[in-house]
This record gives C-alpha cells, structure tokens and sequence, in this order.
C-alpha cells in the first residue's frame, strides 16, 4: 500500500547535516537501496503506479539505479540524465540551479524516438531544478515525459509547484 511504501522510505533514510555543504541536510537513501527487499517493493511500487511508458530516464546518480531496475523488470529501455561532460556524443544541455550551487544536465541528441513515452525517475525531489531541467531536456529530445516519479519529496522547497502543471508522484513527501 501507499502507507507501507512511505514507511519504506522514511525506514530507509538517513539525514546527515551539513553535507554537501554547511547547512544543508542531505537525504542519504542508500539504506533502502541496499536493503533487497524494501528496495524490490518500491520498485514494485513505482512500476504499479505508471500505465505505460516505453524507457525510463534516470537523473544522475541514485536515479540511475532506480532506472535500470525498472527497465529491468519491465522490459523497457533505460537513458541517462548525466551531468555536463559526460556524454560521448552530441546532447542538449540545460543549466539550473540546486540546493546548493548550479549544475548543467544533459541528454543525448537521439536518445528518445519521436513519441516516445518517458518515466522520469529520481530518489529525491528538493527546489525542483533538476527535475525540470531534466523534463525540458527530455521534450526537447523528442520524448513525451509520461510521468515523474521521486522516492522522497521535500514538500516545504515547493518542488512540486515549480514543476506544476506537470504531475509528480513521490512516495513520501516531508
Ligand atoms: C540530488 C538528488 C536530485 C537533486 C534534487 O542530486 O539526487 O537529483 O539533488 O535537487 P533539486 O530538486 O533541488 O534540484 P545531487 O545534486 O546530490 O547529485 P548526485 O546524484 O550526482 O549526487
């Protein structure tokens, strides 16, 4: 259920001060990853949540691992949201600020086919930045974004309006 999905999560979370930077509180969800089976059960529940969609993109890093167990267990292809001067070839690139600092996403030219439907995936939604830097970076590689999913959303950041009208669906929100 949502309830015990939640619980997973909250179970599964660390907050350690002061990283990366003085002041900040960083959500540390490595113990539900490395946990088997909470880490199976939030994928389940992810999976069950979305109608269909045809590759998951995962933003760097902790997405990643989201993604490819989806993609894993569904079938579908995975694509990676990478951090500046990662990829090999040409990208669309998008610039945003975080938390703390300013970051550059990108996604491969190509990486999506014409219509193709998208779940977006990250362990934690914060200010939003990230998200939609990488929402923007998707349509404009000719994905549809086909719905974004976070392990954990910081609801007091306001996130989720950022993003608005854009659904967010996140498994526990503090
Ligand atoms: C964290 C988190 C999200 C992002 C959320 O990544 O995994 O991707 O911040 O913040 P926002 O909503 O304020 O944009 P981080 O910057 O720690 O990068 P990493 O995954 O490469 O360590």
């Amino acid at each position: 259920t949502e309830k015990e999905l939640a619980e997973l999560v909250a179970g599964g979370t660390v907050d350690v001060l002061d990283f990366p930077k003085p002041g900040i509180v960083f959500k540390d969800l490595m113990p539900l990853f490395g946990d088997g089976p909470a880490f199976k059960r939030v994928i389940d529940g992810i999976i069950a949540y979305h109608d269909s969609f045809d590759v998951v993109a995962g933003i760097e890093a902790r997405g990643f691992l989201m993604a490819a167990a989806i993609g894993y267990s569904t079938g579908a292809g995975i694509v990676p949201v990478r951090k500046a001067g990662k990829l090999p070839r040409p990208a669309f690139s998008a610039s945003y600020a975080l938390e703390y600092g300013e970051a550059t996403l990108e996604v491969s030219e190509g990486a999506f086919e014409p219509g193709q439907r998208v779940l977006v995936v990250d362990d934690v939604l914060a200010t939003g930045g990230t998200a939609e830097a990488t929402l923007d970076l998707i349509e404009r590689a000719g994905g549809i974004v086909a719905g974004f999913t976070v392990l954990m959303e910081l609801g007091f950041l306001d996130g989720r309006q950022r993003l608005s009208p854009r659904p967010v669906h996140a498994l526990l929100t503090v």
